[in-house]
């Protein structure tokens, strides 16, 4: 099929770029750094999908953000709701062609991150897309999570103890700095936090502006400015 091989992003696999695009990293984690169980997630937040939903959707009229995931954690979608709406939905998966998944012009598949970040910085895709989420799950994240290409990382801290089977590496703090923290929040009888932590050398990925901030989502700067009291 046609849209299986050139959708309005252009083509599937991409083997030529070099330049890569950064990302940010949206998660929810246990202090033990749980994220997931039987394929699901393993708690009901409601205010957690909403803040997922805000901080991965941009409010420009002209550009989209993309969120990569993988092939696992696009399957825990349900039907109903995916791809995710009003986001370019790139999904991570080895099996190439004998996989099926491009229902819609928002649905792209890449055979690896690499190959996805470079896809996502051709030219004629990268002024579509204003940023760029890693969304999940364990061995996607177990890659990205700390990579150089990770400028910051937008993680739910569940303070309850909740049994996961999926789990990811901590934050490197060598690397990162807590930038951004909610008050401890209780929903269902499961306490949680919003945590922003950002990498602190990002000249080295090609940020020549360290105090610049302005890549992080607009609702995670106006909580920052909410919090400081200004
Ligand atoms: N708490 C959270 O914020 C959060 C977020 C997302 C997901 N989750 C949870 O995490 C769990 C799923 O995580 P998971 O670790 O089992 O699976 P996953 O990372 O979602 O998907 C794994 C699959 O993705 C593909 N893949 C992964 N890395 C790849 C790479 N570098 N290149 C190409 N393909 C790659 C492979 O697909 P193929 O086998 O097709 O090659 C692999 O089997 C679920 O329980 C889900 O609910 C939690």
């Amino acid at each position: 099929m046609i849209r299986n091989h050139i959708n309005r992003f252009g083509s599937l696999y991409h083997n030529f770029p070099i330049v890569k695009r950064t990302y940010q990293v949206v998660v929810a984690a246990t202090k033990e750094m749980g994220i997931g169980k039987n394929g699901k997630l393993p708690w009901n937040l409601p205010s957690d999908l909403r803040f997922f939903k805000e901080i991965t959707v941009t409010a420009s009229s002209e550009k989209m953000n993309a969120v990569v995931m993988g092939r696992k954690t696009w399957e825990s979608i349900p039907t109903k709701y995916r791809p995710l709406p009003g986001r370019l939905n790139v999904v991570l998966t080895t099996r190439g062609g004998s996989y099926d998944i491009v229902t819609s012009e928002d649905v792209v598949k890449c055979g690896s991150l690499p190959t996805a970040l470079n896809f996502l910085a051709e030219s004629s895709i990268s002024s579509k897309i204003e940023r760029v989420f890693v969304i999940g799950g364990g061995e996607v994240l177990r890659e990205a999570l700390n990579a150089p290409e990770c400028e910051a990382i937008h993680m739910t801290k569940i303070e309850s103890n909740i049994e996961c089977d999926t789990f990811i590496p901590p934050v490197d703090l060598s690397a990162f700095q807590p930038w951004y923290s909610s008050s401890t929040l209780v929903e269902n009888d499961i306490s949680f936090r919003f945590v922003t932590y950002v990498r602190m050398n990002r000249s080295i990925i090609g940020n020549s502006d360290e105090e610049d901030l302005t890549f992080l989502p607009q609702m995670i700067l106006e909580r920052k400015i909410m919090s400081m009291g200004i």
